[in-house]
Parts: C-alpha cells; structure tokens; sequence
C-alpha cells in the first residue's frame, strides 16, 4: 500500500504541494519517497529511502521546478525500501516517469520482453516495467499520443495499480490509471490534482472526482477527461463536494483509524492473495524438509500462528508448534537445534520478544522464516527467508487487517505444502483455491451489512463486567484474537479458552447474564459447541453467537446472534468469524466513550522485553 499525489497548476510551483499531500499520505506508506516534475523539457526528480521528513531534510523536496509534477510514499512490497527501488521510475531514454501503487502480477515476464528488447532496469520493483513499457510501445508506433500509448501499455498489466505517467514530449498533461488501487481526482480553482485518497489534496479542493476499476484519466491545467480502459469509451462524472474535518480526513472519514482499517480488510485480502508464488513456494520447501516446526509470534500474530498450526495439520498433515515468543527460550531452549525451523509471524518485525528468540533461535543453527508486514524490518534482516503479509500500515493499535492477511498467507502457505506433499486431491486444491479468492468478497458483505447489528449488540452489553470466548477447533484461535481485541480497547477482562475447558473450571464464573461469545462455523467441531452452549445456557448465560448462515440449530439458542457467509472450508473460517468479534471491540470501545486507537499501557509495536 503506497501513496501517490500529484497535479497540474495553471501555475505557480508543484513541488511544495507534492511535499505536503504526501505527508498527509504518510500513514499508507513511509519507507522511501519520491518526487518528479516536467520543467524546461526535463525531467526533474528527487527520491531516496527513509520517512518523508528525513529524505526532505537531505534533498529538500520542495525545490523542484515546474507547475505539473507527482510524488510517491513507498510501503515496500517488492523491492527492499532503497533509493534505487524508490519512485518514481523512469524509462531507458529519461522521457517518461511514473509512479504506481499496487501490484503487478504480471511483472517477470514483461521485464523479460523489455529486456530481451534492450531495456535496462535499475531496480527490483513490479512497477519500473510501466515506463519501459510505454516507452516500447511508443518507439515501435510514434503516431501515438502519450493517452493512447498507456491505454496500450496498460491494457497488458495484470494485477493491481493506480498510476500516474507523464513524459517531457507531451509537458502539459498526466495520464492516470485505476484498476482496483484507490485514485482520486481533485477539481481545485488552481489546477487538477489526483491521490490515493481524497485527504492528500483537501486543503487544496473539496470537489472530488472518484475513478473507478479500468478508467483511464487525461488531467492538464484545462481540467480532466476519464475515458474506460476497455474501449476507450469517454465517461462524464461530476466532482462531489466532500464535506470532511481535517481531524475526519486523516482517516478518510472514518472516526478512527481501527475502524478504517477493519473496513480496509477486503482490499488488504485481495493484497494477500497476490503475486507471492515464487515466496510461498520456498518457504514450503524449507517447512516439508523440517524435522520439527515451531510458529513462534506475540499477541495477535500468536493466534494466527494458532490457526496456522491447525490449517498445516489439516491440509499438510504437518505437525507444528505455535509458540508465544516471550516463552520460547524457557519453553524450548535446550532441544532448539540445527534440525529446528522456526516460522516467526510479526506484523512489525520488531517485537522484542520474538527477535530475543529468533536470535537464541539462529544461534543455534535453526532455520529462521518470517511472515511479516514491514520489509526491511530488523525481522526481514535476520530471517533465511520471509514473505510480505501486504497489509499495509497499520495505524490502530489493536491489529485488525494484519490477522486476517497473514491467516490468509499462511493458509496459501499451507496448500502449496499440501500439494508438494501429495495430501490433497486436485478437486480439494481447486476448491480451496476458489474459496480463497471469495474470501475477500465475503469479509466486505460481513462488514457492510452486518455493523448495524454488532453496534445493537455492543449497545447492550457495553456495561458487563467480563465476557467469555469460546471456540473448539480452528475456532479456538478465532476465540483468543476476538477476546484480545476486546481486552484491549475497551478494557473488559475478558477470557478465551477451547470450549470443552468450560467444565474443567472456568463455568464456576457463569451466573445469570454472563456473556459468553461462541464461534461456531458448520465444521467438524458443530455438534459439540451445541453441548457447550447447552451447559452455558443451562447457567443463565447469555449467549451470543457468530454462526454460518441458515444455522437455524444454534439461532435458536442464542440470545444474540451474527451470521457470517456459509460454505467456507473450516482451514478459511478464522477470516470471516473474526470481523463480527473485531466490529464488536471497537463498538463496545466507543459506547464506553474510549479512543480505539489509543488504548492505554499498548504501543503500536512492543520494542520492549
Ligand atoms: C494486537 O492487537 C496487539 N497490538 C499486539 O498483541 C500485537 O499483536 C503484538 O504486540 C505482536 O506484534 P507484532 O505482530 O508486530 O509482532
């Protein structure tokens, strides 16, 4: 997830307001940033690695000639976050610059041709393919305008993108592009301006134009023109006025960056199911070889971890060890050794206590891999090899998108090990794959429609003093993260266990009117949470459910209920169940009058032992 911005003044100098719309934009990316203008025939450019504040302090960013130019803010997905990786890239010639965010999936084999043909790359990113591209296309039909030359280009780009190109032979004008990344257009008094989302240019206009998948946009100081990648067909679409604070822009009018980001899911799921073949494939290769498998995380990341190690067993018949990281040196320490690999999941790469034991761990010649969010992260740097979970950063502290992304990476993981291991039959491989790539889709019907009755829910429980969380199962993982969100924004002691602990002593807290939340996907685990809702209910207690829908069984027995999209396979539940539990947290937050995104005594990322 990065940030783009960029414009065209009637006049004055562009690079103060790239400057600026790209510290607005920070929050969707920080690891390198770039700008370029068009001034005198040339092209004008500065970028290097590091937050926008530092790379400015070095280079100044706001000393660029020229009233049309555009600017980018990296979170790094292919490509360490270096000078050369950052945007914007330009082709062999230095005519044409663009910047991109997205992914190309189609990258490898376009940079093959374009080599094959003479151009030479300089970096390692997905996107550096766009300019040499068009170039290509351009050389090979000089007819064309700069509009037709990357209708062309980019109707060979599989993958997600919202991209900016200009060129010095057409100085007037830049040709964006949507498929899926966000693009946004504002209709300013003094020039266009386009961003990733609308708060990077509202000082500057509140009429906005929304691009929609597969619309090409023409922006020159006369005004825009978006015409459809498909058939070059003109559309007309009048700017809307946006009638957000600044306080609400920052978080694109979301009241708070947790809800954002919940809402952000569907988008990161599509992030996640991109273009890591060749990453997945190697750390598959290095799990089958492994003689004993530990997932060693913290906090959230633990119970992703937890349902990994139900997700490899079922799929890949392989037997690992979800480990919290702050126990493993005393938990495991003396039989750690050169036969151990060890897959450590972390959001920010920096948590204390899981680099403690993956350094204990590397010492001892284990084989260290990561899942993590932040690419070059000290987790990245002393890790055999890792694969990037495509959240995005995460603002909130309570983690929401990074959960439900490396679920879903680790259960990608999971079948590429299944299927080198000859466990599932090609029937069972396609339909999880189909079931994967519904999943995003899935996560968006919950939250759209579904948050009205969670805030109801929330409503009415706000004010109880602890709350239960049971699943059995994969669900039992589900049950942990669903009952740490709520710990922590909305400070509820609150306690998660498989359900079929419930008789072995925690029932002797039930009294009348305790609630207790069950997860309860249609999976093998059904009937038996039935029982265990029974013994609850027999209580008094209040149960609340997160169930498939049509589960008339349990519909029946719950006082409240949330059901999730049906038919998913058991391995994918934890991704749809977890949206009502994370809804839920954050409503329960605000009806107790708390800031979900700043709960008390938490950091972001625990730097500390
Ligand atoms: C989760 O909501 C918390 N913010 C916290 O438990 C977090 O998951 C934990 O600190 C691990 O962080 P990491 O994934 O960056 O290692």
């Amino acid at each position: 997830m990065c940030g783009i911005f960029g414009c065209v003044l009637k006049q004055g100098k562009a690079a103060p307001l790239i400057h600026a719309a790209l510290k607005r934009l920070e929050y969707r990316g920080y690891d390198s940033v770039g700008e370029i203008t068009i001034y005198d025939g040339k092209l004008h450019m500065k970028k290097d690695q590091g937050k926008i504040d530092e790379v400015h302090k070095i280079h100044d960013l706001d000393d660029l000639p020229g009233s049309i130019g555009f600017g980018h803010t990296r979170w790094a997905t292919h490509g360490a976050p270096l000078q050369i990786n950052a945007h914007p890239h330009i082709d062999c010639k230095g005519e044409i610059a663009v910047i991109h965010n997205g992914i190309i999936e189609n990258f490898a084999e376009l940079k093959k041709e374009l080599e094959k043909n003479g151009h030479n790359f300089k970096s390692k990113t997905d996107t550096e393919i766009i300019p040499h591209l068009i170039e290509e296309i351009w050389d090979k039909n000089p007819s064309l305008n700069l509009i037709e030359a990357v209708h062309q280009a980019v109707k060979r780009l599989d993958g997600s993108y919202a991209i900016a190109v200009f060129s010095t032979k057409e100085p007037d004008k830049i040709i964006c592009a949507r498929n899926e990344s966000p693009l946004i257009i504002g209709v300013g008094e003094d020039g266009i301006y386009f961003a990733s989302d609308i708060p990077a240019f509202l000082p500057l206009t509140n009429k906005a134009v929304i691009i929609e998948n597969g619309e090409l946009v023409i922006i020159s100081e006369k005004g825009y023109e978006i015409r459809k990648i498909a058939d070059f067909k003109l559309v007309t679409r009048e700017p809307k006025i946006i009638d957000w604070n600044p306080e609400m822009a920052k978080k694109e009018g979301y009241p708070h960056f947790m809800l954002k980001e919940i809402y952000e899911q569907p988008e990161r799921l599509r992030d996640s199911l991109r273009l890591q073949e060749h990453y997945l494939d190697l750390l598959a290769t290095f799990l089958d070889r492994g003689t004993e498998i530990f997932l060693v995380a913290a906090g959230t990341s633990y119970h992703a971890c937890l349902a990994a190690s139900y997700i490899f067993s079922k799929l890949a018949f392989l037997t690992s060890y979800p480990i919290i990281a702050s126990e493993f040196i005393s938990q495991q320490g003396k039989s750690i050794g050169i036969n151990s690999t060890i897959l450590v999941v972390s959001q920010s790469g920096e948590t204390s206590d899981t680099l403690a034991a993956v350094e204990y761990a590397r010492q001892k010649a284990a084989t260290i891999l990561a899942l993590t969010n932040v690419i070059n992260s000290t987790l990245t740097r002393i890790s055999r090899v890792y694969i990037d979970q495509l959240s995005g950063p995460e603002i909130g502290v309570a983690a929401t998108k990074t959960f439900t992304s490396q679920v879903s990476i680790l259960t990608q993981l999971a079948i590429r090990l299944a299927k080198k291991r000859g466990k599932v039959s090609q029937d069972e491989m396609d339909l999880l794959a189909e079931k994967i790539e519904d999943i995003p889709n899935a996560v968006e019907k919950i939250i759209n429609t579904k948050a009205e009755k969670v805030k109801q829910i929330a409503k009415k429980y706000k004010d109880s003093k602890t709350f239960f969380f049971l699943g059995r199962g994969i669900s039992t993982a589900t049950a942990y993260e669903g009952r740490l969100k709520l710990m922590e924004i909305a400070y509820i002691p609150s306690i998660a266990f498989p359900a079929g602990e419930s008789k072995h002593g925690p029932i002797s807290l039930v009294e009348p009117g305790f609630p207790v939340v069950f997860v309860c996907p249609m999976d093998g685990t059904h009937k038996t949470i039935i029982g265990n809702i029974m013994e609850m209910k027999a209580r008094g207690a209040s149960i609340i459910t997160i169930i498939e829908e049509g589960d008339e069984e349990i519909k029946q027995l719950a006082d409240d209920y949330i059901e999730v999209p049906k038919g998913f396979p058991e391995v994918l539940s934890p991704i749809p169940f977890i949206i009502p539990l994370q809804l839920l947290a954050y409503y329960i937050a605000v009806e107790r009058n708390l800031d979900p995104d700043k709960p008390r005594n938490l950091a972001k990322s625990v730097t500390v032992k």
